[in-house]
């Protein structure tokens, strides 16, 4: 393999520098030329590329978004946009891409990989940890971490003023934001897509809190493809519960800051993993993280299937919620 390219694409997430950087490097050590390509797809078909050396991706591994830019793009998915990517790819006798990104783009390089004969692989790197074939996605343990913070906070002035806070936080239609966050912050409530709490059994809870003699509910729900829902459920909340309901959508503060060192672990892991696959020859798969170690997926599988989430961890938080 001469040489590969790198986009990141869909929504940024923390750690997705961490992951051009590995590439970059790991690819160069091993002799093979790398180029940036700005603005996901969106600047594949308008040949924004970049030939990127070590240097290019110094003091990165720290740094939140993407340093290629992103984007999500309409073009791409007609197969014309798709074939003016392939001949800039062609045209520089780039052999193999990496796409770092959600499941939105893995259809997209697959198409790119069956109807021009690109290779691809794909690196998962949406906050959302969402996709199949992989335990964690880059940016799912910082936002996490991130939302978790302010939940602490709002924590303090729920307990504060006695009050019921809904907290709205990110996920797309997966709630494993809400889960992970839900019971890291000790919420009353946690309401999910994969299983939804009802207004009735949220204002249950809100009752048996306040007999127990608790100082405040926090009620953390997933924005499960309605961003700013919850400002209508703490209407329906107050008519039932009888008292103030305060609301906190976390929106894109989730998606922004400084990856943890987890996140910057497994980009580089996944990163390395990557190119490693292009240089052996591999293509149509996502490099994922099982435990400690980085494992394959046919693209095909990844989009295909739904990952599972952990409802034993639901339980738990009930459990311990009492
Ligand atoms: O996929 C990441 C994500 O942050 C989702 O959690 C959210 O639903 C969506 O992107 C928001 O997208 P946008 O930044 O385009 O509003």
């Amino acid at each position: 393999m001469k040489s590969i390219a790198v986009l990141t694409s869909g929504g940024d997430a923390p750690g997705m520098n961490a992951a051009i950087r590995a590439v970059t490097r790991y690819a160069l050590v091993n002799g093979v030329e790398v180029y940036g390509i700005r603005r996901g797809y969106c600047g594949l078909i308008e040949d924004e590329f970049v030939e990127l050396q070590l240097s290019s991706v110094a003091n990165l591994i720290q740094r939140g978004g993407t340093t290629l830019l992103t984007a999500r793009s309409e073009e791409f998915r007609t197969p014309e946009g798709r074939k003016k990517a392939a001949t800039n790819l062609k045209k520089r006798d780039i052999d193999g891409l990496v796409v770092i990104g959600g499941d939105g783009s893995f259809r997209g390089a697959q198409k790119l990989s069956e109807e021009h004969k690109v290779k691809v692989v794909g690196v998962p790197g949406t906050i959302d940890n969402d996709i199949y074939g992989t335990e964690a996605t880059i940016g799912f343990d910082t936002a996490i971490n991130t939302a978790l913070e302010a939940i602490d906070r709002i924590r303090d002035t729920a307990s504060a003023h006695e009050r019921t806070f809904i907290v709205e936080v990110m996920g797309r239609d997966c709630g494993e934001i809400a889960l992970y966050v839900g019971v890291g912050g000790g919420a009353e409530v946690i309401s999910i897509p994969e299983k939804p709490t009802s207004v009735l059994e949220m204002a249950e809870a809100v009752r048996y809190s306040l007999k127990r003699g608790k100082l405040g509910s926090l009620i953390v729900v997933s924005e499960a493809g309605k961003p700013g829902h919850s400002y209508e459920l703490a209407k329906k909340l107050e008519a039932e519960v009888k008292s103030p309901v305060r609301v906190v959508v976390l929106g894109h503060i989730q998606r922004g800051g400084t990856p943890t060192a987890r996140d910057r672990a497994i980009a580089s892991a996944l990163g390395i993993g990557s190119v490693r696959r292009l240089i052996a020859g591999r293509s149509d798969l996502m490099v994922g993280i099982k435990g400690d170690l980085v494992v394959d997926t046919p693209l095909s599988e990844v989009v295909s299937k739904k990952k599972e989430i952990r409802l034993d961890y639901y339980e738990m938080a009930q459990i311990l919620s009492k």
